[in-house]
């Protein structure tokens, strides 16, 4: 009975030690998981920030797309980046009834550049072409250096270009008044201005001048003018002289 006793007792004590472990490997658990949210030190910041990369690795295509929301207003950069020497030279081409514009274009092609052309806001009909009328649209604007006709075409970016061939028909001798709207309406600091221009016969005259004078920057380089009909060679040679 006594034996049996001792067994039992022995059993009990067993039961109890058992217990006790187990009872501590619970402690453990509970206290550890009451250090995380206790103490605010050494690894358990660690382990907290181990478990923010996920809220962090969200907020990292948020900068991407921060960074690539930057960009929009430079849509068009991509586009010219592509083509470095693209990019460095444009032709800006007033054209009433297209001549100057088809010289524009084999500029353009022979130089590899870009092309903007100026539209006016209130495009010129042929009544207001008509030099032989007085009262003509066009022959008012001539006759007022002051006249300055909006332009309807959005405004370009000059960045990255070096070079600038601006062009126009003669007008009453001079360049249409809107290439003076256009001259004054940007800054041409750093770049190199070549005027080029069509006629019936007259020669540049004055324009190049008055669009230098009127621009108050860039650095003009003596114009042109050339039949509407100019070959591609002309206006290669005229270009290699420019480059001399
Ligand atoms: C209002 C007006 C005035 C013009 N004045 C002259 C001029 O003084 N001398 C000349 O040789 N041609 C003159 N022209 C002819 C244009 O310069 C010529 O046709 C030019 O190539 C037209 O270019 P565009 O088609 O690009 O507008 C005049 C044309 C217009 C419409």
């Amino acid at each position: 009975m006594k034996r049996l006793f001792v067994l039992l007792l022995t059993a009990a004590l067993l039961l109890a030690l058992v217990a006790c472990s187990g009872n501590t490997s619970e402690n453990t658990e509970e206290n550890s998981s009451i250090t995380v949210t206790d103490e605010t030190t050494g690894s358990d910041e660690t382990l907290q920030n181990t478990e923010t990369p996920e809220p962090s690795a969200s907020a990292e295509p948020e900068t991407e797309q921060n960074t690539e929301e930057a960009f929009p207003e430079t849509e068009t950069t991509p586009e010219t980046d592509t083509d470095s020497a693209h990019k460095s030279v444009l032709v800006v081409v007033f054209s009433a009834t297209g001549t100057t514009k088809g010289v524009a274009e084999k500029i353009a092609k022979i130089e590899n550049a870009d092309i903007y052309e100026i539209k006016a806001a209130q495009e010129y009909t042929s009544a207001d072409l008509n030099w032989n009328d007085s009262s003509s649209r066009s022959t008012k604007e001539q006759n007022d250096p002051s006249s300055r006709p909006e332009i309807g075409s959005e405004r370009i970016s000059l960045e990255g270009y070096e070079t600038i061939y601006i062009g126009f028909p003669i007008w009453w001798g001079e360049e249409p008044r809107i290439m003076d709207t256009f001259v004054e309406s940007y800054d041409f600091d750093g770049i190199t201005m070549i005027p080029f221009c069509t006629s019936s016969s007259s020669g540049i005259g004055r324009s190049g001048k008055n669009l230098a004078e009127n621009a108050k920057s860039g650095n003009w380089l003596e114009g042109k003018r050339f039949p509407g009909s100019v070959s591609e060679s002309d206006l290669e040679s005229w270009i290699d002289g420019l480059n001399q």
